[in-house]
């Protein structure tokens, strides 16, 4: 068996919440090879999104593994060091707690990991997100495993004919469902159509049994209790065989959806696939990106990467997400591209309330007292 984990933390951005610093990525290196040359790890390839450093690692240790968390830890630790060094911005922004605990899980980090039997052919693709948040993957996820429009295989491949199950989870009470597509599609859609609450957290073959896909869920407020970033997520899928094709996996990244977590975590805004090259955000600190790297997994190794939307097939994705930007743009500070009242990183109506309480009338003209007009107030998670 061969775990692959995938585990990401912004800790710190270059300039601003851009890009990444390439000594942050050097030294989160050094930390991984000295993981692979004692033999914790198989291999490694140390990636970024934005101003997110994804670890791609292969090990023999299982999920949720400690050393292998350790090992994480220890490389955005390493990195943070260089990061507060520089004065890059948001320095050790993921990092929520100050000593390491057995698991990176409520400590910050996103993390993704699935552990597989290798196949005589093992082909992943590995997704990382930059200004959005985890339920990103919900439409690319439905599209890839239940939408025959999207995955020609669920129709003609007897090895996909059988359909996938999708694990929910709802992500306010930490609970999980486990629906089949195709005959429970409706439910399904019921659910991850509000990713906001609901992720699909894993795929399976119903055919096998196995894992198909895995996906990060952590919430930086909701660990937190307050705002400190975005949770920018990342996903492993499995290509091929029983598994969708790896034409059939990057198939819906041609439309880009709408998803949270642009400018200041408080805006709507398209997702973009793009290039390594091109996974710096820019205007309006986005927009939202997606970069994909493809590997073949050969004996734990990872060959690779691939950067799959490195590619003119992505050209006509970019630009009607940069038409959609600027559409979205437009709105200014009005809903939808402002995020609704609950789901903002931050916001000062609270402030505004509080500061103008004693104008607050009823509509016949009676002064609200200032415990009734924050009493009205919505809802929100902020400091
Ligand atoms: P596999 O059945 O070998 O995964 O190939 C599917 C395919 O032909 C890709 O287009
Ligand atoms: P990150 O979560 O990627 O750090 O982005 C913060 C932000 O809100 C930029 O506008
Ligand atoms: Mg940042
Ligand atoms: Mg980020």
């Amino acid at each position: 068996m061969v775990t692959i984990s995938v585990i990401k933390a912004d800790i710190g951005g270059w300039v601003g919440h851009s890009g990444v610093h390439p000594d942050l990525l050097e030294a989160a290196r050094e930390v991984m090879e000295k993981g692979r040359k004692q033999g914790v790890l198989l291999d490694y390839h140390v990636a970024y999104c934005g101003d997110d450093v994804n670890l791609i690692m292969t090990h023999t240790r299982g999920n949720e593994d400690p050393e292998v968390h350790g090992l994480a830890w220890e490389a955005f630790q390493k990195a943070t060091e260089v990061a507060k060094s520089l004065k890059l911005y948001g320095a050790g922004q993921d990092l929520l707690v100050d000593a390491f605990s057995g698991n990176v899980r409520g400590m910050g980090p996103g993390v993704a990991e699935m552990t597989i039997e290798e196949r005589k052919s093992e082909p992943i693709i590995v997704f990382m997100g930059d200004k959005t948040s985890p339920g990103a993957w919900n439409l690319p996820l439905f599209r890839i495993f239940a939408d025959p429009f999207n995955t020609a295989g669920l129709v003609i491949a007897p090895s996909l004919h059988k359909g996938f199950r999708f694990e929910i989870h709802d992500i306010q009470e930490s609970k999980r469902i486990f629906l089949d597509a195709p005959e429970e599609m409706y439910d399904i859609l019921a659910f991850i159509g509000a990713p906001e609450r609901y992720n699909i957290k894993a795929v399976y073959s119903r055919a096998t049994g196995e894992i198909a896909a895995v996906s990060s869920t952590e919430r930086l407020s909701l660990v937190a209790g307050r705002y400190v970033g975005k949770d920018d997520p990342v996903m492993i899928v499995r290509c091929q065989s029983q598994f969708p094709a790896v034409g059939e996996v990057l198939e819906p990244f041609t439309f880009p959806h709408l998803v949270p977590g642009w400018m200041r975590g408080s805006h709507m805004g398209p997702i973009m696939p793009v290039s390594l090259e091109q996974a710096r955000t820019a205007r309006f600190d986005g927009p939202p990106r997606v970069v994909a790297l493809g590997f073949q997994i050969s004996d734990g190794r990872l060959i690779g990467p691939v950067d799959m939307f490195d590619n003119p097939a992505f050209d006509e994705a970019r630009r009607m997400a940069n038409q959609v930007a600027d559409y979205m743009r437009r709105h200014g500070p009005f809903e939808p591209h402002r995020l609704p009242l609950e789901e903002m990183e931050y916001t000062t109506l609270p402030d505004i309330l509080k500061r103008l309480a004693s104008r607050m009338e009823d509509l016949d003209g009676r002064t609200a007292t200032t415990e009734e007009a924050l009493r009205a107030m919505p809802e929100m998670d902020v400091d």
